[in-house]
């Protein structure tokens, strides 16, 4: 039997499809965990396109699913009610994913969903890795990007593009990565080479890459295919962003085979963020119940990393970001 202090949670959820000012925050009872579940106090969790597209109705692959839904999937924190079997005991430090509902205080999940957080992998991080992290893996084990390939990613310096980017380079790829002007500087100290999105891209990645590019994963969607068929890459080494999309879907399933493969993803980014293969920068850390100001920042689509949301922060959004004293300086 959980404690009375764990029968009952904090919740974000939505009534109808619409923007953030459907979001509301509810107190729900907790259900009681099965065998192979544990309770886990949520410390932060990431936010994604793909849940405000859910909410919002342009994404309609869910639209089947009943009301009131909730939202998010990854999330980080802390095991208060052990599994029966004793795989995680209180207090051990998760990481893990759910198809929805990581945005709240308490969420009750599978064992086979979480892995532990490394020790020197902040919260911040932590909470943000599942589904950005997994979608990256994914697309890079797609196109097979390995040592001495050239690869182009678009949105490069965004929550995707950044692991992927990163991930690529650990792998001995030569790395172009689009952007704009102000994250040229960024993605030169990840040693990846920025270009330009926009009018005569083409131009500028055939400089960079004079013996041309081997791989190109679009996140952003906008003309991909035909800059990756006039680069000449091959459609089995291209993905598009609805792949992406289908990708993160996927990555979202319940059923027993999706939620291992996610996890054995998220077994590899956990070790890959302990060991600095990659840095997932934290664009935005905002309190729980700020989620709407969070989703406007997303839907800026000028992160600079990962847009995360905490449980007990210390310090509000109000507070300057490293990304705007960076560009005050500028
Ligand atoms: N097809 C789908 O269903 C699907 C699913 C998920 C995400 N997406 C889309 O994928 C994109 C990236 O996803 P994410 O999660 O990595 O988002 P993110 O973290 O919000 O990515 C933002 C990045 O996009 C870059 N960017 C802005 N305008 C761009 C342009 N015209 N061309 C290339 N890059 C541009 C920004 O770079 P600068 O600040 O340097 O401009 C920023 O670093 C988003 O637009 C999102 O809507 C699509």
């Amino acid at each position: 039997m959980m404690t009375k202090k764990y029968q009952e949670t904090t919740v974000v959820e939505y009534e109808r499809n619409g923007d953030v000012d459907v979001l509301e925050r509810k107190t729900r009872p907790l259900r009681e965990p099965g065998a192979d579940e544990v309770v886990v106090e949520v410390i932060s969790t990431g936010i994604s396109h793909i849940d405000g597209f859910i909410r919002s109705g342009r994404e309609t692959a869910w639209a089947d699913e009943p009301f009131p839904r909730a939202s998010g999937s990854d999330f980080a924190g802390i095991v208060v009610v052990a599994d029966a079997a004793g795989r995680f005991r209180r207090g051990a430090e998760v990481i893990g994913h759910v198809r929805t509902g990581a945005h709240a205080r308490h969420v009750v999940v599978p064992t086979a969903a979480l892995v532990v957080k490394p020790p020197h992998v902040s919260w911040e991080v932590a909470g943000g890795l599942y589904l950005a992290g997994a979608t990256a893996l994914d697309m890079l084990d797609d196109v097979r990007v390995g040592a001495g390939d050239t690869v182009v990613i678009s949105a490069a310096a965004g929550a995707v593009g950044s692991i992927e980017a990163q991930v690529a380079k650990h792998r001995g790829a030569r790395v172009i990565g689009t952007c704009g002007d102000r994250n040229f500087d960024y993605l030169r100290q990840l040693g990846i080479k920025p270009v330009r999105y926009g009018e005569g891209i083409e131009e500028r990645i055939r400089e960079l890459a004079p013996d041309g590019v081997d791989a190109l994963i679009d996140n952003f969607g906008q003309d991909g295919r035909e800059l990756a068929e006039r680069l000449n890459v091959p459609p089995s080494r291209y993905r598009s962003s609805e792949d992406r999309r289908d990708t993160e879907l996927r990555l979202l399933q319940d059923d027993p085979e999706s939620v291992a493969h996610g996890t054995a993803q998220l077994q590899r980014l956990a070790q890959l963020a302990d060991e600095r293969a990659f840095t997932l920068l934290i664009s935005g850390f905002y309190p729980l119940d700020e989620i709407a100001y969070a989703y406007d920042d997303l839907q800026n689509l000028h992160s600079r990393g990962k847009i995360v949301l905490g449980t007990h922060p210390v310090t509000t959004y109000r507070t300057l970001k490293a990304r705007d004293v960076h560009e005050a300086r500028a």
